[in-house]
Formats: structure tokens, sequence, C-alpha cells
């Protein structure tokens, strides 16, 4: 039962996100965007559909099974350019530095442990261009407390963080002109926060020198 709902709702997440998507990166048909933590790469498809990208995407998820449906998926779906789905980790992203315009985490950062969610901040100010933006939602903490643990006993989640913790963890991450937007989730509709910012600049980060850094498997 519990595995029918969440696929109902990863085949609907596209559908519902891929607009709020597009308006809160203010996304342009230029744009490459690369969404961590992408599931089937339903948003993936349902954004570069409804734009026109002239660039490829690519989605990278921890999960081989949603990697290997998606693709699937995707050989099916009339898309102008490749939305290209590869299993990886967030915290160590297989691609090269400075790639993107724009990075997506849409409930991803639920499974991170803190120190995760710093790695994956930096991760993602590593892969973007100078300037790129990054977008985020999340559920936030409930009030009733008890709520909270059912949402992450349900998604086997690490922890749900308020907007504050959000935005200490992004400007500690180097992202600046922080952003929230209003994003519906029709099945949790009163508790998501939502933020973008943007990469003030190149991103230097002195924990990643040059030989720590993962080399590209993929996309160069
Ligand atoms: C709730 S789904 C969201 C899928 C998609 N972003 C959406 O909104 O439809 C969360 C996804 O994050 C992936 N995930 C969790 N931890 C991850 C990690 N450390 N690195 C990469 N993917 C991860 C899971 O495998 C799962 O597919």
């Amino acid at each position: 039962m519990a595995s029918i709902l969440g696929r109902l709702i990863f085949s609907l997440s596209g559908v519902v996100y891929s607009h709020t998507f597009v308006r809160a990166a203010r996304l342009s048909s230029a744009d490459r965007v690369l969404e961590i933590g992408c599931g089937m790469g339903t948003i993936l498809t349902a954004v570069q559909r409804k734009i026109c990208s002239n660039k490829p995407y690519l989605g990278i998820d921890l999960s081989h099974q949603m990697v290997l449906q998606g693709r699937t998926k995707i050989s099916t779906a009339f898309v102008m350019k490749p939305v290209e789905l590869m299993v990886g980790s967030a915290v160590t992203l297989p691609v090269n530095s400075s790639l993107f315009d724009v990075v997506l985490l849409s409930h991803v950062i639920k499974y991170l442990t803190d120190e995760q969610l710093c790695l994956v901040l930096e991760e993602s100010a590593r892969v973007l261009k100078p300037g790129g933006r990054i977008v985020l939602w999340e559920f936030n903490p409930v009030l009733a407390p008890f709520v909270t643990r059912l949402i992450l006993k349900y998604c086997r989640a690490q922890r749900l963080r308020s907007g504050g913790e959000l935005r200490h963890a992004m400007e500690t991450a180097g992202y600046c002109d922080l952003r929230g937007f209003r994003i519906i989730t029709p099945w949790l509709p009163w508790s998501n926060v939502a933020l973008t910012g943007r990469l003030n600049g190149s991103y230097l980060n002195p924990r990643l020198t040059s030989s720590s850094r993962v080399p590209a498997k993929r996309l160069g």
C-alpha cells in the first residue's frame, strides 16, 4: 500500500511541481539543469517538455531502481533534448565543476543528516556556474511533533528543518539573494519550506582541493 502511494506521488510530482520550478528558478530554455535526488526524473521531464529547453538535463539519484524505471519512462516521453539519469550520491556528485545554471533539490533534504546537507549544498555550489541558482523545497517540521515523527518514519528520513535552519545552511555554503516562494503539495499542503538562492561568483571551497574532486564520469 505504502509503495503504491509512493509511486502515485512520484508520478504526479512532475505535473504538480514543474510549473513552480520554472517560475522559482526563472528558468529559460538556455539553462542547463541538474536535479539531485531526481527519483524517476518526472519533474525534469515535465520541465523539459514545458519550456522546450535546448540544453540536456541531468538527474542524479542514489537508487538504481529509480534510475532504471525513470530511463524507461523517459525513453517513451516526447522531449526536445535528452533528460539523462544517472546513479550517484548527492554528497559526491559524479560531474565536473561549473557545468549547470540551475540545481534543483525536491524532497531530498529530509534524507540527509546535517553534515550531509552541508556537503550537498557545497557540491551543488561546485557544479553550478558562477551566478548559478539553487532551488529547493521540503516539508517543514509541523507543529505537532508526533506528525513530524510520523512523516520521518513513513519516508524513512532523517530530519525536517525549518526555513531558518535551511537559510543558515545555504548562507554558510555561499549562496546569496535567498528568497522564499510558495509551493503547494497536495499531499501535505500546510507544511512546506521552499527557497531559492544564487551563487555569488565562482565557488571556491578550501575543503575541495583539485585532488579530492570526483572525476567526471559522463558530463564534462
Ligand atoms: C521523495 S523522492 C523525490 C524525487 C523527486 N525529487 C521528486 O520530487 O519527485 C527522494 C529521492 O531522493 C533520493 N535520495 C535520497 N538520498 C539521496 C542521496 N544521498 N543522494 C542521491 N539521491 C538521494 C531517493 O533515492 C529518492 O529517489
